[in-house]
């Protein structure tokens, strides 16, 4: 949870609950922020998430059923919990934000029910949000005395890899992005190969740690080409072979452990280094002096590593964002402030989508 750090005299200040349940994370979070049509970035007060991690792990990734069914039982509770550790009543409420794509679309209209319902009665302002304008907005939120935009936005989660010229928080133009897998879903599939737990990334990371990076040569797809996009299936397919031979099936059992941090350690060294050289790519060919990275990858450290050493050479400011505000969690909704005082209400027949919708908002 993230402390409230100053707040503003109660008649300019407005509260705002704000839900997330795009994936299989169920987040609530209380901001306050300025009243339109003053504007400013919000504080958290409290940002509340429940994870699904224990029910998908065995599953190697996430059961849509499952993730939709897990935020029917969750949603009420983390709002509440997320109420009360803001110590703040749901009547002081004066604002709702939802994310409403994009994601799994069971999961969505779970938070959008709750936030409907909560807008009508209370008689308060919808908001809905854009999962990945949240993910670059953690970046503002984290940094709340600093300019982010405009910027370059890299939003790098388990079901995204996606470049953005952000010209506001609500300006967001898509680049590019993966014409096959995310990177963390790359990181997923990887580590469920090697017999890592779920989530892949994390796991990866540790086994990393003893591993070398160089001892496999695994391909770096478009890493000199032109093209401001991304594939991590034939590294998936790379992994593969190195570990079970050409045909897929030969030595399945008793991989020696170092053999296991040597994989580990050369697939996300592969997966950085294609990540870092398209986000140096798009710098170059955009002219940004900023960028910031938003999305669960974001929390790997070698992948933060390697950019700060990209963005120091190029001279640009770097915005990374804790590791709370990199996983998928409520507080991030907070770019609905941005939104309300842009006049951007959401009426209450407004529906969930699954996939990224651009340009239209
Ligand atoms: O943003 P997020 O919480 O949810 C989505 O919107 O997808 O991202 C989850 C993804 C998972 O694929 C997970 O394996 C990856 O982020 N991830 C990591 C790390 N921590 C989480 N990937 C690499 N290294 C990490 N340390
Ligand atoms: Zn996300």
């Amino acid at each position: 949870m993230t402390a409230a750090s100053g707040s503003t005299s109660e008649r300019e200040s407005l509260l705002l609950l704000a839900i997330e349940t795009t994936c299989d994370e169920t987040g609530a979070a209380v901001l306050e922020g300025l009243r339109p049509p003053a504007s400013g970035v919000p504080v958290v007060r409290s940002s509340v998430v429940s994870s699904q991690i224990s029910l998908h792990d065995r599953f190697g990734g996430v059961v849509p059923e499952i993730a939709s069914r897990a935020h029917v039982r969750q949603i009420l509770p983390v709002i509440d919990e997320a109420l009360r550790r803001a110590k703040v009543r749901l009547e002081q409420i004066g604002a709702i934000a939802v994310a409403t794509r994009p994601g799994l679309v069971g999961s969505l209209v779970v938070g959008l029910t709750a936030a409907k319902s909560l807008a009508l009665a209370l008689n308060v302002p919808l908001i809905a949000v854009d999962h990945l304008e949240c993910h670059l907005y953690a970046c503002q939120l984290a940094n709340p005395d600093r300019k982010v935009y405009p910027c370059l936005g890299l939003v790098v989660s388990g079901g995204h890899t996606s470049l953005f010229a952000c010209r506001g928080p609500l300006e967001t133009e898509l680049l590019g992005g993966t014409i096959d897998d995310a990177a963390g879903e790359a990181f997923d599939k990887v580590a469920s190969l090697l017999g890592l737990g779920y989530p892949g990334g994390p796991e990866i990371e540790k086994a990393a740690k003893s591993g070398n990076p160089r001892a496999f040569a695994f391909p770096r797809a478009f890493l000199h080409e032109d093209r401001l996009e991304f594939s991590f299936s034939g590294l998936k397919t790379a992994v593969l072979y190195a570990l079970r031979g050409q045909d897929g099936k030969s030595a399945e059992s008793s991989v020696e452990p170092q053999r296991i941090a040597d994989l580990a350690a050369s697939f996300q060294e592969a997966v950085v280094d294609v990540l870092v050289a398209k986000t140096g790519q798009a710098l170059d060919r955009l002219g940004f002096d900023k960028v910031g990275i938003g999305g669960g990858v974001a929390a790997n450290s070698r992948f933060r590593e390697k950019l700060a050493e990209m963005a120091k050479a190029r001279g640009v400011e770097l915005f990374v964002p804790p590791m709370s505000l990199c996983t998928d969690n409520a507080a991030m909704a907070g770019v609905a402030f941005p939104k309300l005082a842009a006049g951007l209400v959401s009426t209450l027949d407004i529906d969930v989508t699954a996939g990224l919708v651009r340009p239209g908002r």
